[in-house]
């Protein structure tokens, strides 16, 4: 009875109730069109840009040859602008009849025999955010139809929708994607529509029924908007981070790395927050002809581990400086992973390189010795005495990256 009552007063803190597709297990990995291509349409200007099977089909082998399937990116997902803009006589979704000729089973077919996992894009109202016919209204056919094309993940964006109706809008959309039978990743954009309208999302009920939600803005093609995010998360981690874990995970959306955005230094700090923060990592980039000093940071199999952990929590900043001076843009953020190791990320965003110590305490770390791995530089080992402190050489927005790993 003790028990009972214990229970029943922390045991619903202690568990998130997820939505239970048996999908997302870690964050999911993939392809996304939306910052690179956004809605490219004209393929006659465009053909290799434009929103298209061709792009798709061309994604979907460069995810292959390039190495970043077998790194784990596994989904390639179409965003906006794949629709005609009129429904059928029937009222069913039309893909444009010019850029998806054999439609979009065939296209999920081409992707399925590549090994990948095909996603697609639609929105809760009554617009895509394009203006594209959005879901309200046909809900259940559109279901159907994504089931009938063999969709694993579908994006649901939330324009012209009303925002105090999306507690409930969403939740019914994912009834029915469910009715359908097929296993499909429901992303859904429902906190980001309320906390950008000043309310704080019911975080309990997005995770019971969504397997990814973004949280806030589209990230854009700039270091700027990068920071942004990251500072966002950061105020807001007390709310967001405990509602993350297998199956269900806050989305702070794409990476930038490899556009013209960011510096490689920039484009590893990313890589390195959004593997600290149990984020999809969903890449909008050209595969074709991407830099290898790119290829290798969205390639790393150290960094990658660290975001696919199974542990499935999600880290936090754990310290910044409210100092002015040299540690005023200095950040830790910190994520615990399986077997009692540590990830670190000591951010410097400053525009010229920093030297900088840190205490244990500062970094969260209990009073211990611990080998350190350089995520980014695996030749660089060192170690860390419980009473020494860490002192660290960081480059202009720039990232250290590494793992503690406690000296038993
Ligand atoms: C539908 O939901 C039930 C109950 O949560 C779950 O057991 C089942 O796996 C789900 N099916 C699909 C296809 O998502
Ligand atoms: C949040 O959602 C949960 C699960 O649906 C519900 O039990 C709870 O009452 C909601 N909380 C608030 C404050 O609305
Ligand atoms: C570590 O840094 C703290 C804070 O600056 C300082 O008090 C302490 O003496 C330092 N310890 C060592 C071993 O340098």
């Amino acid at each position: 009875m003790l028990l009972q009552a214990i229970c029943i007063v922390f045991c619903g803190l202690l568990s998130v109730q997820a939505l239970d597709n048996g999908l997302a297990l870690t964050p999911p990995m993939g392809w996304l069109s939306w910052l690179r291509y956004g809605c490219t349409i004209d393929c006659d200007a465009k053909p290799k840009e434009c929103i298209s099977e061709h792009l798709i089909r061309r994604i979907a082998d460069l995810l292959v040859s390039e190495g970043y399937v077998a790194a784990g990116y596994e989904y390639i997902i179409i965003d906006d602008c794949w629709l005609e803009k009129q429904r059928s006589a029937k009222g069913l979704m039309v893909p444009d009849r010019k850029r998806f000729p054999n439609g979009m089973k065939a296209l999920a077919d081409y992707v399925h025999s590549k090994g990948l996992k095909f996603g697609m894009y639609q929105d809760i109202g009554t617009k895509t955010c394009e203006g594209y016919p959005g879901l309200q209204g046909h809900e259940l056919y559109d279901a159907d139809t994504f089931g009938a094309w063999e969709i694993d993940y579908l994006k649901v964006d939330g324009c012209y929708a009303n925002v105090n109706g999306m507690s409930q809008a969403y939740p019914r959309f994912g009834r029915m994607l469910n009715a359908t039978g097929r296993p499909i990743l429901y992303g859904c954009s429902w906190p980001f529509f309320q906390e950008t309208n000043n309310v704080h999302s019911n975080y309990t009920a997005v995770a019971e029924n969504c397997n990814i939600w973004r949280n806030y803005y589209d990230i854009r093609n700039n270091w700027n908007s990068v920071l942004t995010t990251m500072l966002w998360i950061g105020d807001n981690q007390k709310r967001l981070a405990p509602f993350a874990g297998p199956g269900h995970w806050n989305d702070p959306d794409m990476l930038v790395i490899g556009n013209s955005g960011l510096t490689v230094d920039q484009a590893e700090v990313q890589m390195a927050i959004w593997s600290i923060l149990a984020a999809p990592l969903m890449m909008s980039v050209e595969l074709e002809d991407m830099q290898p000093a790119f290829k290798r940071i969205l390639l790393n199999r150290d960094v990658i581990a660290v975001n696919q952990d199974k542990l499935g929590k999600q880290g936090l900043r754990v310290w910044r400086s409210g100092e002015a001076g040299e540690r005023s843009q200095l950040e830790i953020w910190h994520r615990k992973l399986s077997g009692g190791a540590r990830a670190l990320a000591f951010v410097n965003r400053h525009n010229h390189p920093t030297e900088v110590t840190f205490t244990h305490s500062e970094m969260k770390l209990p009073q211990k010795d611990y080998n350190i791995q350089d995520l980014f530089k695996p030749e660089n080992q060192q170690s860390l005495k419980q009473n020494a402190n860490l002192t660290l050489h960081i480059k202009a927005t720039g990232v250290m990256f590494y793992k503690f790993i406690l000296i038993q």
